[in-house]
């Protein structure tokens, strides 16, 4: 038995602390196998808490499969969760320690919550798919990937994105990284021209440069890429984050969508759709993808990197059917095709329905976790603005009267905080001073609240150095 305790003070809610305390006594073994818990209403008289507080944190615990209920029984510790391989991995509430001798908040973005990783459930989905496959699943398997996950990826991605295709337009690539790569080679044959959002993600864009793609930028604002700026000689490609643009957040509106798809047709050349954190959007329903309205001329590239893990490296490329054959060819000269035991792991996590449940507790998760940094930014800086929709693991700030230069940075990095100034990922130099860019995927409620903080009080010890004498 253990016993739960409550802080008030701290910034955690309340559902947190319960999970979390009856997660730790699980792993640390204080709870044993089979241990019976108090009901949801004794647990929530004892602690003071109301009874469906209780009942979240337990829902949570169930359905990460700490808990089970027996009917007319109650609610227990979960057989198998003392197992050696569950180890936890600790919440880190002190600042990162990046370098030897240098300590930051790092507001990366992109990074996702680990910590919550579907472990138990992944374990034992490996186990039962290892022990029970086909000796075939050990041999060489299709370049395109297993049977099994494309056939799962036409069913989730027509539901959840309106995707459009056959199991055989898939390619299961080692993240979209690769994916990027692989269609850059193929089409970049022909032509090396991409046009390309201005700004855009450096890793993203750093894929073209490296195939020594000739790079031709087109103005993004908040509202996605602006389709008057397309260049007027064909690209091979055009490469949009139409749900949820990197930096700049925005969605691309369907009066653009529509005339980037006439851009396509007129100049026959493809529209690069990059749909990578679209599952978390939290304001309004998620706007379907843009290869479900014209999947002749749009190549989809998707990821498990942020929904699950990067460690994964599991992503898939949907192509138009023309390009199939070709496709198939570079994915086997690259690495002949993905682990096929993994990608027969996701697909029982997807059939089975453990995606869904985990995407909807993660989004639970982040949107409390953009809501506080929100939060935080308004308490601390009156004149900022949030800018991009409500979705994904990243937020845009723009800060009047600050110029985020890289002195400024780095100095920041020495007060403890990173932020990634949004100049840094544009071409044209210049239009975004005072913005930056602020991820929370991966940073607890603590760093976040105590980074913007930091922010705070380094901008006022530094004001005159930086500041263009404005109050914040
Ligand atoms: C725009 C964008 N797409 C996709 C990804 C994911 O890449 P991968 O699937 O290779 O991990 C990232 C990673 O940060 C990204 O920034």
């Amino acid at each position: 038995m253990i016993f739960i305790t409550i802080d008030r003070s701290k910034s955690i809610s309340l559902t947190q602390q319960i999970y979390d305390q009856v997660r730790n006594g699980i792993l640390e073994k204080q709870l044993k196998e089979g241990e019976k818990l108090p009901s949801s209403r004794e647990l929530a008289g004892s602690i003071g808490v109301s009874r469906n507080i209780v009942l979240e944190a337990y829902e949570r615990l169930i359905a990460e499969g700490y808990l089970e209920v027996r009917p007319n029984s109650g609610t227990f510790v979960a057989q198998g969760t003392s197992l050696s391989f569950i180890e936890r991995t600790k919440r880190i509430d002190a600042p990162r320690k990046m370098t030897e001798n240098q300590t930051y908040i790092d507001f990366k973005a992109g990074n996702p919550a680990i910590d919550y990783f579907p472990r138990k459930k992944w374990a034992q989905l490996t186990k039962e798919i290892c022990l029970h496959s086909t000796e075939a699943v050990f041999g060489y398997g299709d370049a395109s990937g297993m049977k099994e996950l494309k056939d799962a990826l036409v069913v989730y991605l027509k539901r959840v994105r309106g995707v459009q295709c056959r199991a055989e337009q898939i390619f299961i690539t080692s993240g979209a990284t690769q994916g990027l790569k692989l269609i850059t080679e193929m089409l970049g044959k022909d032509n090396k021209a991409i046009a390309v959002e201005d700004p855009v993600t450096d890793e993203m864009r750093n894929i073209f440069t490296f195939a020594n793609a000739d790079i031709i930028p087109v103005p993004v604002d908040e509202n996605g890429i602006d389709p008057n700026g397309l260049p007027k000689q064909a690209p091979s490609f055009v490469f949009v984050i139409p749900s949820h643009q990197f930096p700049l957040g925005g969605i691309l509106s369907i009066q653009r969508r529509l005339q980037l798809i006439e851009y396509a047709q007129k100049m026959n050349c493809y529209i690069v759709e990059d749909d990578y954190d679209s599952e978390f959007t939290y304001e309004g329903a998620p706007v379907p993808s843009i290869q479900g309205i014209a999947p002749n001329h749009v190549i989809y590239v998707g990821t498990f990197s942020k929904i699950l893990s990067p460690g994964l490296r599991i992503g898939y490329v949907i192509l138009p059917e023309e390009l199939v054959d070709s496709f198939e060819k570079i994915k086997w000269f690259s690495d002949r095709h993905t682990s096929s035991l993994e990608q027969l792991v996701l697909a029982h996590f997807i059939r089975e329905g453990y995606l869904d449940r985990h995407v909807r507790k993660m989004k639970k998760i982040y949107k409390e976790k953009r809501e506080r940094l929100v939060a935080a930014i308004q308490q601390n800086f009156h004149n900022a603005t949030i800018i991009g929709k409500s979705a994904g693991m990243h937020l845009v700030v723009e800060i009047p009267g600050i110029d985020f230069h890289s002195a400024l940075i780095h100095k920041m990095e020495q007060f403890g905080v990173k932020v990634y100034p949004i100049e840094q990922y544009s071409l044209e130099k210049g239009k975004h001073k005072e913005r930056i860019v602020m991820g929370y995927g991966g940073l607890s409620l603590e760093e976040m609240e105590k980074g913007v903080h930091l922010l705070r009080r380094m901008l006022e010890e530094n004001g005159k150095a930086f500041f263009n004498g404005k109050t914040i």
